[in-house]
């Protein structure tokens, strides 16, 4: 082929594909996957050298906070998405829990005119599932942009809260997307919080009151209302062996998120070494818990992976425990945390890729992307698996200026970001504009109800 029939190839990489890790090129027309194989030089307008370099489909944070409108002091759409790319995450899911609330489709519409101005990857938020709304979901919940239903069971950060089982089932039984849960007991918290932390100031009690029973009582609850109602839930952020004994029996009913930061930190030490920059809901645990959190990634239980980039400023941060905000910056940091878990052996590339891409592609229905595919939106991370770099709280875009990896050395990095057939990171620079768009969902949603 002579003719310059493609935009842009991707030349000489080793691509993640569905059918497994290959040599191969990949061509781009009009910010769309056109052809995956063999393909020569002169067949594409722009050529980009792929050459020790591995390309996987772009990464899908599939939990992200990025506190506009409310709490742009904190973090900002704008900042947030470039923190992003920056990482090598192509598209972000955004909660509701900023202020006002995103729990009407005013809100969601507001966040959209927003993203559509500022954000650097492609977007979609959340909608907060309430007892007050809960009737109104099967309407809303296809709206544009819209990308799931978050219930928070136990208070973290802003007001959302559904604690009632008769609330939840109420949002459960209204509606087919997934509803992704916050699984702390606010009940047992609240008790917990007389009587195990008192009037302490010492962070490492945060994992002792916001317990293992706590996370267990809520999970089981959720999981009871999910099968009566037959809806199926998304359990967030898992930190306990013992929800995930439990999880595995319900995989039919039940996906499952972890983080990075509970992939890597444990107590008692991230404590002691970081204090409140630690501090986090549901809370890092001890090892045991980790152990059972890597088991779990091994073994299947484990879904998805997403940072739960919760952004406060320093100043907030080193206020005295308990007042100080609970959550921690990642967005960027989650591509270089996992690949050097990568490379340290504890998973494959593959079913990293499995867990940012094929999961939140399968989970939240989206309709072309999280794959190489033909046919797929042109997004890509593309990684140097050998590249060795420190994380530092300087390199951070997110408006917060820290992370909890500050000084960690890392072997893995993404070296570019492709979104939409346009290169907008590249070499840790930001390139362009502000160009995101909002993911579209398949429509057919019978499948997330397994009755
Ligand atoms: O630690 C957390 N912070 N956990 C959450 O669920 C919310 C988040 C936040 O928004 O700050």
């Amino acid at each position: 082929m002579s003719t310059q029939t493609y935009q842009t190839l991707l030349k000489n990489g080793t691509a993640v594909l569905p059918s497994g890790i290959h040599k191969t090129d990949i061509a781009i027309n009009d910010g769309k996957i056109e052809a995956i194989g063999n393909l020569p030089e002169n067949c594409a307008h722009r050529v980009i050298d792929c050459e020790n370099l591995h390309i996987l489909p772009g990464v899908i944070d599939t939990q992200a906070h990025f506190r506009e409108p409310g709490g742009e002091h904190k973090e900002t759409l704008e900042a947030g998405t470039r923190a992003a790319i920056a990482g090598g995450v192509t598209t972000i899911f955004e909660m509701p829990n900023t202020n006002p609330l995103t729990t009407t489709p005013e809100a969601v519409a507001d966040k959209m005119e927003r993203a559509k101005k500022s954000a650097w990857c492609n977007y979609a938020f959340y909608l907060g599932g309430t007892a007050e709304n809960a009737q109104n979901l099967p309407q809303w919940e296809n709206l544009p942009g819209i990308c799931g239903i978050k219930i928070f069971m136990g208070s973290s950060t802003g007001n959302l809260l559904s604690d009632k089982d008769e609330d939840i089932e109420a949002i459960l039984s209204n509606g087919k997307r997934i509803v992704a849960v916050h699984a702390e007991d606010e009940e047992i918290m609240n008790h917990n919080k007389e009587t195990i932390l008192g009037k302490s100031n010492d962070v490492s009690m945060h994992c002792k009151w916001r317990s293992v029973e706590s996370c267990l009582s809520a999970t089981k609850r959720v999981l009871k209302i999910a099968r009566k109602t037959g809806r199926k839930v998304h359990i967030l952020h898992i930190t306990t062996d013992i929800e995930l004994e439990i999880l595995k029996k319900n995989k039919d009913i039940a996906s499952v998120e972890v983080l990075p930061n509970h992939l890597t930190l444990h107590a008692p030490d991230c404590y002691k070494e970081l204090g409140t920059y630690a501090q986090q809901n549901p809370p890092i645990r001890e090892l045991k818990h980790q152990n059972a959190l890597w088991k779990a990634i091994s073994d299947g239980t484990i879904d998805i992976i997403g940072s739960d980039h919760a952004p406060h400023t320093i100043e907030e941060k080193s206020k005295q425990y308990p007042q100080s905000p609970s959550g921690t910056p990642g967005v960027q940091t989650l591509v270089p945390i996992m690949l050097n878990h990568v490379n340290e052996g504890r998973l494959t590339l593959q079913r990293f890729v499995d867990l940012v891409c094929y999961g939140p592609h399968r989970i939240h229905q989206i309709a072309t992307k999280g794959r190489i595919a033909v046919g797929f939106d042109a997004d890509f991370t593309i990684v140097d698996m050998k590249a060795e770099r420190e994380i530092s709280n300087e390199s951070q875009q997110s408006k917060s200026g820290w992370t909890p990896f500050n000084g960690k050395k890392v072997k893995g990095w993404p070296i570019m970001t492709i979104i939409m057939g346009k290169t907008v990171m590249s070499d840790d620079e930001i390139i362009g504009e502000p160009s995101g768009t909002p993911v579209k969902f398949r429509d057919n949603l019978s499948k997330n109800c397994y009755k």
